[in-house]
């Protein structure tokens, strides 16, 4: 590509106070700041140099989540930084453009780190993302948006254990973006949203509070091949979506929301200011995403099976032991994974299964085909009880990578195995 360039960051994993609430501060987690993270801007092709300082008191590790780079700088729990350290890691981006993320992954310690607010976004560009005119003006009409939910004590103070549920922490208070009671004010125009689910265990279903319906354009990985109508998306925990509202076709007159269909609750108010900005279009061709038929054919060569709740969480019948390999797979193979969800006696619970490392396609939903809207580059998905998903993966690079539920707490509860490639 003629786009080949260095790229240079320093990443520091920090503690520090945060104005959540008016006239209070309260200590949390940040990357570079006290609070979340900053955004990272690669193109594919670059080579980036990130030189990452962890200045907590405790371990932790920077994971690149849903970027294909090696074993050695994916920043899984055997990358762990002692409080002080630091290390350089340096990879090249040879994955397509899309909205991914980092968080910190040390082992046992993952959920409350990224609970206390460790997380921050990626965007990968290309060609592609460059000419195909979507909204991109970064906070004006192409938004990142990462939702949380936290629980506070009466000193307004993040509480880790009072939001422990059997199957996770569920907070009580909705941030977006580390802020309590938001509002995005747009234009009458299309804007683009990057939506992340950034909670350790609540699902969020988006949906627009009159019930109009938008488009999705991105999956977790990439562009979709053709932009897809829809009235809500679910994103379980880790999963993103970048979707487009069109302001300019909606009455704002009562108030507009994005809200959380599984409970009721407002997550964002929108204020619509009238003006109007220059108008972009959604291509009906984005990108070009295909199952061969010899993917279709594949024999399944991994089978996952995750089963339980609470901290009695399995993978396969096993909890994480970070000496055992689980499997392994040749670089630049693609095979075929069937992950089941096995349901107990109570009927078991929503997984979200996610690899490190790569990017996926899903071949199947319960032998059928997925819906329209997840015929892209994945790299965690959503699994019913008693529903098994076949995937088609392929490691570009070599390494040892996790997989694991996303309930934070799951994999902290040893819901986690890992691959080795080489
Ligand atoms: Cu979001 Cu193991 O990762
Ligand atoms: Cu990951
Ligand atoms: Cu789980």
């Amino acid at each position: 590509s003629d786009n080949e360039e260095e790229v240079v960051y320093t990443v520091r994993a920090q503690e520090g106070e945060t104005e959540i609430f008016d006239g209070t501060n309260t200590k949390t987690y940040g990357y570079n700041g006290s609070f979340l993270g900053p955004v990272l801007q690669f193109e594919e092709g670059d080579t980036v140099k990130i030189r990452t300082i962890n200045e907590l008191d405790e371990e932790t590790t920077f994971h690149w989540h849903g970027l294909e780079v090696s074993g050695e700088e994916d920043g899984g729990p055997h990358n762990s930084l002692k409080p002080g350290e630091e290390e350089l890691i340096e990879f090249e981006v040879t994955q397509e453009a899309s909205t991914l993320w980092f968080h910190p992954h040390p082992e046992g310690k993952t959920s409350e780190q990224v609970y206390n607010g460790l997380a921050g976004l990626i965007y990968i560009e290309d060609d592609n993302s460059k000419s195909l005119g979507l909204p991109n003006e970064y906070g004006k009409n192409d938004i990142p948006l990462i939702f949380q939910d936290k629980t506070f004590d009466d000193q307004k103070q993040l509480n880790y254990s009072a939001a422990m549920n059997d199957d996770g922490t569920i907070g009580d208070t909705s941030l977006v973006n580390g802020t309590l009671n938001p509002k995005l004010t747009v234009g009458k125009e299309k804007v683009r949203l990057r939506l992340l689910n950034g909670s350790n265990a609540r699902n969020y279903t988006f949906k627009l509070n009159t019930g109009d319906s938008f488009v999705q354009v991105a999956t977790d990985g990439g562009f979709l091949n053709k932009p897809v109508t829809l009235d809500e998306i679910t994103l379980t925990p880790s999963e993103r979506a970048e979707i487009i509202i069109d302001f300019s076709q909606l009455n704002s007159e009562d108030g507009l929301a994005l809200i959380n269909e599984e409970d009721g609750s407002i997550l964002l108010p929108f204020e619509v200011s009238g003006q109007s900005g220059e108008d972009s279009s959604i291509p009906e061709e984005m990108n070009d995403i295909s199952i061969t038929e010899e993917e279709m054919n594949l024999p399944v060569t991994k089978n996952v099976e995750l089963f339980g709740m609470m901290d009695m969480v399995t993978i396969n019948g096993k909890k994480f032991d970070p000496e055992r390999i689980d499997f392994t797979q040749d670089q630049g193979v693609t095979e075929v994974w069937e992950i089941y969800n096995k349901p107990d006696m109570m009927g078991g619970m929503i997984h979200p299964f996610h690899i490190h490392g790569a990017q996926f396609k899903i071949l199947s939903r319960n032998g059928e085909e997925p819906p329209e809207n997840e015929r892209g580059w994945k790299d965690s998905i959503s699994i019913e009880p008693d529903e098994t998903v076949k995937i088609a993966i392929q490691f570009k690079q070599k390494g040892v990578y996790m997989f694991h539920c996303h309930i934070l707490e799951h994999e902290d509860n040893g819901m986690m195995g890992q691959v080795k490639v080489e």
